[in-house]
């Protein structure tokens, strides 16, 4: 049988040994009427697990399915294993997809759906290929079932065995755990990632759940509007946003905008409403005038007496605390500081259930290694910059309420 590396031959007949580079080069896609990706450049390296990470309708579908080849691109290159594939019809190309709905042919066994691409090429050891795929999914003992008499997650392994059966050099996987239960979405999360490991080839994972992407990829690409707005190991996108957009979609943030009225050669120092704030000059995207500054929501201390100030901590407050939300682990206090807006707080549960109740009038210090400067013009952003998540639509709401409650 023959094997070829990815980069030598896109010969659908062929296996990958191992991953293949996936670039895309200034790519371009339009519809009538509607740009869905802008001029997008983009490296995934041989071998990672890549996420591709962006609320719905940014363009992640349609980046695949480019990659794929059942797109056609407006402008733009698309290289897989440094051969040119832009042209290339789909089933030319060394790439396999596992979509959402894993349509698996009911009246066929699981073996045989695994096999069925194999055979079709006429490739001699089909049978022992698929059971081999099957036992990477641990499911080789279920291989004689039809596909209604397995579980979602078992069916959605069946579908990722078939997928991996022909060692694409590139796997695309579009929410493929999308149908499944939490728990059985972070167990096949796990799995994924060590099929991962154990084939080598290179995953390019969509999805539009952050914690899936921080979990399972060794990079992160956020999306927005057919854009890439940052990429980088998941930790650094969490640690160091650098758009108000990255900041809310990939966890959540304390955003305020200010003015820079001091800059030292460590720190920066930025006037919101009247409190200084100082972050890390190195944290900073921007070094002067209004800035948009943020600290992520675990990195804030509660306090139910005013705190010493000192040179590494910033202090605000008093608050009031106008929501406790018990979860469990954590508890996430929502805090009103006046001139500051409402700020997020998660504190674990040290002691039994929550710390302060409602009502309670509290300080908040964080750590002035922990903040962060944004690039975002604040011109462009509003305060708190728009987020659709539900969460913060429901906060948006309780606020609204308040204010009208105020008033009233
Ligand atoms: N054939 C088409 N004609 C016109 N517009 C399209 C077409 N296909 C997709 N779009 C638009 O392109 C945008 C990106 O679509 P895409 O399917 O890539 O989004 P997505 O990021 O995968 O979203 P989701 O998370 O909801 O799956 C959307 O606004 C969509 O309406
Ligand atoms: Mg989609």
């Amino acid at each position: 049988m023959a094997k070829a590396s990815a980069a030598s031959s896109a010969n659908p007949g062929a296996f990958a040994e191992s991953g293949a580079d996936l670039e895309l080069v200034g790519v371009t896609k339009r519809f009538p009427g509607f740009t869905a990706i802008e001029g997008l450049d983009l490296i995934i390296p041989a071998g990672s697990f890549f996420a591709l990470l962006g609320p719905s309708g940014c363009g992640k579908t349609t980046t695949l399915r480019l990659v794929a080849g059942l797109e056609e691109a407006t402008a733009g290159r698309i290289l897989i294993g440094g051969t040119d594939v832009t042209t290339m019809r789909s089933y030319q190309r060394p790439v396999n997809t596992v979509f959402q709905s894993y349509a698996l042919f009911p009246h066929m066994s699981v073996l045989d759906n695994v096999a069925f691409g194999l055979r079709r090429r006429r490739i001699t050891d089909a049978t022992s290929r698929a059971h081999e795929a099957l036992r990477l999914v641990e499911l080789d003992h279920l291989a004689q079932r039809k596909p209604q008499q397995l579980s979602g997650g078992q069916q959605q392994r069946v579908a990722l065995a078939r997928a991996v059966v022909n060692r694409p050099a590139l796997l695309l996987l579009d929410e493929p755990l999308g149908a499944l239960d939490l728990k059985l979405r972070r167990q096949m999360q796990i799995e994924l990632k060590s099929i991962q490991q154990d084939v080598g080839l290179t995953f390019l994972h969509v999805t539009h759940d952050q914690e899936e992407a921080m979990t399972m990829a060794d990079t992160v690409a956020v999306m927005n509007k057919g854009r890439i707005e940052q990429m980088g190991a998941p930790e650094e996108l969490y640690e160091l946003p650098r758009t108000s957009f990255v900041a809310n979609f990939l966890g959540q943030s304390n955003l305020f905008t200010g003015s820079v009225v001091s800059t030292g050669s460590t720190s920066i120092v930025v006037d919101v409403g009247g409190r200084r704030i100082e972050i890390p000059r190195e944290r900073a995207q921007r070094h002067a005038g209004e800035v948009t500054i943020g600290v992520r929501p675990e990195k804030l201390m509660l306090h139910t007496t005013a705190p010493d100030p000192h040179s590494t901590i910033n202090v605000v407050g008093p608050g009031r605390v106008t929501d406790v939300s018990f979860s469990g682990v954590s508890t996430q206090y929502q805090v009103a500081v006046p001139g500051l807006g409402s700020l997020v707080v998660f504190a674990q549960n040290m002691v039994f259930g929550p710390v302060v109740s409602s009502g309670a009038e509290v300080w908040l210090t964080w750590s002035t290694d922990h903040g962060f400067g944004l690039a975002d013009d604040p011109a462009d952003s509003p305060r708190f910059a728009s987020d659709t998540d539900t969460h913060t639509l429901a906060v948006q709401r309780r606020e609204s309420l308040e204010a009208e409650l105020e008033e009233a």
